[in-house]
C-alpha cells in the first residue's frame, strides 16, 4: 500500500510517499480502507522534529504521520466483535512513535478507539470529527462546568475551537468565544452568545465587561495562557490544550492541561450529535506536504483532508 511518511525531521520536504506491506491488525485491532485522513497541527510538529527535540518521542528514521481516519473496515483481529468488515467508521491514531500513521491507504487502529462513522456525512467531513472533538470534548469536561455557567472559548473558529463551542452550547453553558471579526457570524451561528475580537489588546477587562467578575471556565485553544486565565472568576476552571507551559492557578482557579485520549464509545456519541464538521479543502495523499505547508501558514477553517 501507499503511505507517506516522514523520513527524518524538518520542513514539509521530508515527507514521502512510500510503499510499504499491507499492515496487520494484532488481537483487538482492526484495519481500516482509509477513505480520508486530516491534517492536524499535532502532525507538523511531528514532522518537524519538536516532539523529538521536546524529548516527547524517539528519535526514529520514519516516522508514521496522521491520527484521524475515517473509512471502512477490512479486517478485524481476533476478539474483536464490535466491528467487521464493510462497516464503515472513524476512528483515532493516537500514536507518535510510529513507522506508519493515518496518511496511508490503511491504518490499523485499536478497536476502543474507533466508533461507527456518522449517517449520511462524506468520509472527508467525518475525518474531521475524531481528534478535535474528542479534545473539545475530554477539555469541557475536565473544566467541570454546569448548566447555565459561563465560558470564554479562545480560538473559537478553529478545527478544537468549533467543536467546543458547539458542544458547551449543548451543554447550557454560555460562551463568550474570541474569534478574529471575519469570523464572528460563524461563531455566533455555533450558538455564542457573545464575542470578543481576536485584536483587543485586553481580552479579560473585554471579557469582565461583557460577564462582570468574569466566565465561570475557559477553554484555551489558542494557547493564550494567563491571558485567558485572567478572564476566569475567582475559584473557576481554565483548561488548555496546547501545548506549553500552563499558567500559573492564580486566584485558585484549577488550572487543567489537556491531552488527548482515544475514546470509542465517546466518539460514538459525539458522531450521533450532527456537530459541525467542516472540510477546508480535499487533497490527494501525495500532496501532504503541500497540506502542511497551508496549516502552518494559518487562516484555514476547517480541516485540510488528505484522500488516499
Ligand atoms: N491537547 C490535545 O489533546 C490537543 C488535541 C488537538 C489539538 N491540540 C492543540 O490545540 C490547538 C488548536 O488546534 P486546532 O486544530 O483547533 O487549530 P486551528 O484549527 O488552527 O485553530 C486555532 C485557532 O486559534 C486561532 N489563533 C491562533 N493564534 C491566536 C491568537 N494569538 N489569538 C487568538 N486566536 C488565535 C487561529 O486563527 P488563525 O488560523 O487565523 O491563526 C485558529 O482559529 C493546537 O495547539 C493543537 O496542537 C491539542
Amino acid at each position: 500500500m501507499r503511505a507517506v511518511v516522514a523520513r527524518g525531521y524538518g520542513g514539509p520536504g521530508v515527507l514521502e510517499t512510500v510503499t510499504v506491506p499491507l499492515p496487520e491488525p494484532g488481537p483487538g485491532q482492526v484495519r481500516v480502507h482509509v477513505e480520508a485522513a486530516t491534517v492536524n497541527p499535532v502532525d507538523l510538529v511531528t514532522r518537524s522534529g519538536a516532539l523529538v527535540e521536546a524529548g516527547l518521542m524517539a528519535e526514529r528514521e520514519q516516522t508514521g504521520i496522521g491520527w484521524d481516519v475515517a473509512g471502512v473496515v477490512d479486517r478485524a483481529g481476533a476478539g474483536v466483535t464490535a466491528f467487521v468488515p464493510g462497516q464503515r467508521v472513524i476512528g483515532l491514531r493516537d500514536l507518535l512513535d510510529v513507522s506508519l500513521g493515518a496518511y496511508a491507504e490503511y491504518a490499523v487502529l485499536d478497536a476502543a478507539a474507533v466508533a461507527p462513522a456518522p449517517p449520511d456525512v462524506p468520509a472527508e467531513a467525518a475525518a474531521t470529527l475524531p481528534l478535535n472533538g474528542l479534545t473539545a470534548l475530554q477539555a469541557l469536561d475536565l473544566l467541570g462546568l454546569v448548566a447555565g455557567d459561563t465560558v470564554l472559548v479562545t480560538g473559537a473558529a478553529g478545527a478544537v475551537g468549533g467543536f467546543a463551542v458547539e458542544l458547551a452550547v449543548r451543554r447550557g453553558l454560555r460562551v463568550v468565544a474570541q474569534a478574529g471579526s471575519a469570523d464572528e457570524e460563524f461563531v455566533r451561528g455555533l450558538g455564542a452568545e457573545w464575542v470578543v475580537g481576536r485584536a483587543v489588546a485586553d481580552l479579560a477587562s473585554e471579557v469582565r465587561r461583557l460577564v462582570p467578575g468574569g466566565t465561570d471556565g475557559a477553554l484555551d485553544t489558542a494557547g493564550l495562557g494567563i491571558r485567558a486565565l485572567a478572564a476566569v472568576r475567582t475559584r473557576g476552571s481554565y483548561a488548555t490544550v496546547a501545548g506549553g507551559t500552563a499558567p500559573l492557578p492564580l486566584r485558585g482557579i484549577r488550572v487543567h492541561q489537556q491531552w488527548i485520549s482515544a475514546d470509542g464509545p465517546a466518539l460514538a456519541e459525539l458522531a450521533a450529535l450532527g456537530l459541525t464538521l467542516r472540510v477546508a479543502e480535499t487533497l490527494p495523499l501525495e500532496h501532504a506536504a503541500e497540506a502542511h505547508k497551508r496549516l502552518a501558514a494559518g487562516g484555514i477553517r476547517g480541516r485540510l483532508v488528505l484522500v488516499p
